[in-house]
């Protein structure tokens, strides 16, 4: 696309940017080399006005970053504060209390609009409870729920007083819940009895009962939301009504003082080994880069904007921009239980239509699959209320970006691509709507404050071309670390350039502009309708099954997901046909969770390796997407492998 066409775009949605007075809005590219150059000039000086300007402190920091112990980075280390009241006290306290914080749609169509007082005791109730449980600062909590307003006050009450919570998306199986109860020894699971998703009630407490079978013994109590109305299992001395536990409760609950560094919460992801990783975050840092992307990238103004991240709660995505993000602004977040094409795919449009939604952010995987369902569905309904639209999760395609940019924004909105990982906390690479001129594809330029770079493989920077990203200075919401894991957290991310920066995992590349564009991963993590999932850890379910005496997962190119899962399987047992196939998707189901269940299976005599031993992975990707065989395949152990597999595909 033309640079001319792009600046003509720009002008053209400045017209329906709103008038602003706010310091944090950011509308000319004049203003946004002021901010690089500040932090240039004086890094530390500019992250303490910002967090000094934006967070509310019971104590001020006097210490902006303690670089002490790199890449262990300790960030406004000597301050105190709390979450849940720079989210909700904060607001009412400034006279808000009756604005609307959320917005909820349930997925059989009724409403429910919570007011910040509203939600402040409700909260309390809730932090209230958790104290009468025993639950104490630095205990970890687990919330397993569907999108339901409890699960926001779930996490804000145990932000309230100090209790670590960890998310586990809904989908997740019940071993995969047991797994990440067992590594965070959680105290307490806070759960619903089952929630909708395309028009019937999933049931989540009878995976809990399952999880805690025989395992999960750190878990003292469970706390059973009552959504789904669906019959479950009962132990009396575990388990525990919600209604029935925060009705009797004040809706009091002074915010405990808390860190800066205090953990906030542990949120698991994939890695290129088997076992997922507890991200971690802290209190401050990941407060004040949640509130500042929002004002910055979404241009995110209170009282005015209704912003809806459709993401669930279970990845990081919607704990950042459905939760804290907008509640740290004091704006209003919509949240939606259910499936987006449920009961058709017109969903989407009729929520935004029906809440005037003006700030809409998705997955470029989602906008795909709209787009397959035609464009007579978004045409349907009133979508003027919007005007900035958002994607996250993986690269989005030129004909998407556009799809996106004349059918639902009408030319009208801008296009935020935000590249940013669960360890980032928040965005680092985005747009601001109304001054950075876009080109589809491209997630543009780092936010101020974040020094992202393309690199090649010895850390040397690459002005224009393809190479490695990374991030050079540490920044505010960065992880702290892999819970329970310090030696993984330096292996992953630090030893590739000798902790000079942190490294992403992905690949990408720097345009004559200095625009990035992200390639994708270069490890060993699959992309899948922008889920993150570890090759590895699904090759460990599959071998799991007694059929299985080895297995190489895949990612292959999809048109809709972005990438799909394609398994290479080689039996011990058992007969290569269509009935085992299902079998061991549905195993894949049960130890990880449905979104993992490989799409295509292949059976193979062997995988082809190396002679030292190796999977060759590339070459599997290469035959799983039907490309042409562009390696040397002379170091194989043994070539006929290679080549039964590719008669097999055309056969
Ligand atoms: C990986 C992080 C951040 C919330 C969603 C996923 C990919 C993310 C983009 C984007 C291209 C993107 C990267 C990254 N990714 N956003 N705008 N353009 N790729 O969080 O599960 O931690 O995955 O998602 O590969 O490393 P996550």
């Amino acid at each position: 696309m033309a640079e001319e066409t792009i600046t003509s775009m720009l002008e053209e949605r400045r017209k329906f940017a709103p008038p602003r007075n706010e310091t944090a809005h950011i509308a000319s590219m004049e203003q946004y080399a002021q901010w690089r150059a500040r932090f240039e000039a004086d890094r530390e000086g500019a992250w303490r006005e910002l967090a000094l300007e934006h967070l509310h402190w019971q104590q001020p920091f006097t210490r902006v970053l303690n670089r002490e112990r790199p890449p262990f980075f300790r960030w406004f280390e000597d301050g105190y504060l709390n979450v849940s009241e720079n989210c909700l006290d904060r607001h009412v306290a400034a006279g808000h209390g009756a604005r609307t914080a959320i917005i909820w749609e349930g997925e059989p169509g009724e409403v429910r609009r919570i007011s910040y007082a509203e939600l402040l005791a409700e909260v309390c109730r809730a932090a209230n409870a958790l104290k009468q449980l025993g639950i104490e600062a630095g205990d970890r909590v687990v919330i397993y729920m569907p999108m339901i307003p409890e699960a926001a006050v779930a996490m804000l009450a145990c932000t309230r007083i100090g209790a670590v919570h960890s998310v586990v998306f809904g989908a997740f199986s019940a071993q995969a819940l047991r797994d990440r109860i067992e590594d965070a020894q959680a105290k307490l699971v806070i759960t619903a009895d089952g929630g909708w998703r395309r028009g019937a009630v999933h049931d989540l407490k009878s995976k809990v009962d399952q999880a805690l079978d025989g395992g999960g013994n750190s878990v003292r109590h469970v706390l059973v939301v009552r959504r789904g109305g669906n019959k479950v299992a009962w132990k009396p001395e575990r388990d525990l009504d919600w209604q029935e536990v925060l009705c009797v409760e004040s809706d009091v609950c002074p915010p405990a003082r808390l860190n800066a560094e205090h953990p906030l919460f542990i949120l698991y992801t994939s890695g290129s080994t088997g076992k997922p990783k507890g991200i971690l975050h802290t209190t401050a840092g990941y407060l004040l880069w949640a509130r500042l992307t929002m004002l910055w990238s979404f241009d995110f103004h209170a009282g005015r904007d209704v912003f809806w991240c459709t993401a669930d709660i279970g990845w990081i995505t919607g704990h950042t921009y459905s939760v804290y993000g907008p509640l740290a602004c004091g704006g209003t977040t919509l949240m939606y239980e259910g499936v987006p094409t449920f009961p058709d795919p017109g969903r989407l449009w009729q929520i935004c239509a029906a809440h005037d939604v003006t700030i809409f952010y998705t997955a470029p995987t989602a906008i795909r699959a709209l787009i397959k369902a035609g464009d007579e569905w978004p045409a349907r309904h009133d979508l003027s209320s919007l005007r900035v639209l958002g994607t996250v999760g993986e690269p989005i395609n030129p004909e998407a970006w556009m799809w996106y940019y004349t059918v639902i924004g009408q030319r009208r909105c801008p296009i935020v691509d935000t590249w940013w990982q669960t360890e980032t906390g928040g965005h680092m690479i985005a747009p601001l709507p109304f001054a950075t001129p876009t080109k589809p594809g491209s997630a543009t330029l780092p936010l101020p404050g974040i020094e992202a770079d393309v690199v090649d493989g010895d850390g040397k920077s690459i002005a224009e071309g393809g190479g490695l990203l990374v991030i050079r200075e540490p920044w505010p919401s960065m992880l702290r670390g892999i819970w329970g894991d310090e030696q993984r957290y330096l292996e992953t991310y630090w030893r590739k350039f000798d902790g000079r920066f942190y490294f992403a995992g992905d690949g990408a590349r720097r345009d004559e502009d200095g625009y990035i564009w992200i390639m994708g991963r270069v490890d060993d993590v699959l992309n899948v309708s922008g889920h993150r999932l570890g090759t590895m850890e699904i090759e460990s379910a599959l071998v799991a099954h007694e059929a299985v005496a080895e297995a190489a997962v895949v990612g292959r190119p999809d048109e809709v997901k972005g990438e799909s899962i394609c398994a290479f399987v080689v039996l011990k047992q058992g007969t290569p046909d269509e009935a085992l196939r299902q079998a061991l998707k549905r195993h894949v189901g049960e130890v990880i969770g449905a979104i993992a269940k490989p799409d295509e299976i292949r059976f193979a005599e062997a995988l082809p390796k190396t002679r030292s031993g190796k999977i060759m992975r590339r070459l599997l990707r290469d035959i799983a997407a039907g490309r042409e065989i562009r390696q040397d395949i002379s170091t194989l152990e043994d070539a006929a492998v290679v080549r039964r597999l590719l008669e097999d595909q055309q056969g």
